[in-house]
């Protein structure tokens, strides 16, 4: 039984900046959110609750690699501003880096992300160049391009479409991570996809530890969904750190049961999460259907704060 007070030793120490806590997030063992089909089979299905970062999402960490490596290759220098096109939380964890390290920070992004991503953007004190929201982020990206066309000496372009520090930041610390949180026991890890980072990422440094371990990509079932986040790929500009070779498999998942699932991880369980943790879960869920006994890891990304105002928590 949990105790209050009892914490890790990592949790109390002090620390020199905000970036040092960026990671090492929680793996959380779900029963009361499970469907009866599934509570009585040996599986376990847990959940790895990437809130927990300091910036409130799983892109602290592809942010803080990104700007970190681009400081240590010289591509950043502090007269440059750090600039990218993102659907929310990647233009939060950017900002939140790019002021813990002292460089400032612009975010090209759709003007119908929720006023919840595009407040903290401002409090961290970066500024946000609205696009198209009819053209998603996709129009946020052509903004960015044509931006570093026309002044490309005044920023740099993190592309984390397209920039390998994504995905090495998940080789190297969410894939270890879950690894370790699960003593090697994980059979099927589940992510869902918006750059690609999370899952190429984890995905390639699970297979190294376990080449059996089932790699499994969620997207939303059309083009037009409501899951902040994930990508409808066959439809949008292709991440080019994704490669959906590495993938065992791929699962399209509804907005509606995305929602559900979400309410039920916060309703049942007590986990307070957005809509593409949701989508996760119900991934996780029909796995679990399919097979007698296994170990299956889905990824959070964030918690349900930043989508007070939308229609998540509108039923
Ligand atoms: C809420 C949410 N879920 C999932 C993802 C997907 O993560 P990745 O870009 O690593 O594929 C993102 C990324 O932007 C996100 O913001």
């Amino acid at each position: 039984m949990w105790i209050l007070g009892k914490h890790d030793e990592g949790i109390r120490k002090r620390r020199k900046s905000i970036l040092e806590l960026v990671g090492n997030t929680p793996l959380i063992e779900l029963s009361k959110a499970l469907p009866d089909d599934i509570k009585d089979k040996n599986i376990k299905i847990y959940a790895k609750l990437e809130g927990y970062n300091p910036g409130g999402s799983v892109k602290d960490r592809p942010a803080t690699r990104m700007i970190v490596d681009a400081i240590r290759e010289g591509k950043l220098t502090k007269d440059k501003i750090i600039l990218d096109a993102t659907s929310g939380n990647t233009g939060i964890a950017l900002s939140m880096v790019g002021t813990a390290l002292g460089y400032k920070v612009e975010l090209a992004m759709p003007s119908n992300v929720s006023e919840e991503r595009k407040k903290i953007i401002q409090a961290f004190g970066a500024k946000i160049h609205f696009t198209n929201p009819l053209e998603s982020t996709d129009g946020a990206i052509k903004f960015v391009r044509k931006l570093v066309e026309k002044y490309p000496n005044k920023y740099y372009y993190i592309d984390q479409y397209n920039n390998d520090s994504n995905w090495k930041a998940h080789f190297y610390s969410t894939g270890v991570e879950i690894w370790e949180q699960t003593e090697g026991k994980i059979t099927h890890f589940i992510a869902g996809i918006g750059t690609g980072g999370t899952i190429m990422g984890t995905g390639r440094r699970l297979k190294i530890y376990n080449p059996d371990i089932q790699i499994i990509g969620v997207q939303p079932d059309s083009p037009f969904h409501g899951i902040e986040g994930l990508k409808y790929i066959e439809t949008s500009i292709k991440p080019g750190i994704f490669d959906e070779n590495r993938l065992d498999r791929t699962m399209f998942i509804g907005t509606d049961i995305a929602y559900q699932r979400a309410r039920e991880l916060s309703q049942k369980e007590g986990v307070f999460v957005g809509q593409s943790s949701g989508a996760a879960f119900e991934a996780a869920i029909q796995i679990a259907r399919e097979i007698d006994e296994g170990v299956i890891v889905f990824i959070c990304p964030d918690g349900g704060e930043k989508y007070l105002s939308t229609a998540l928590w509108e039923y």
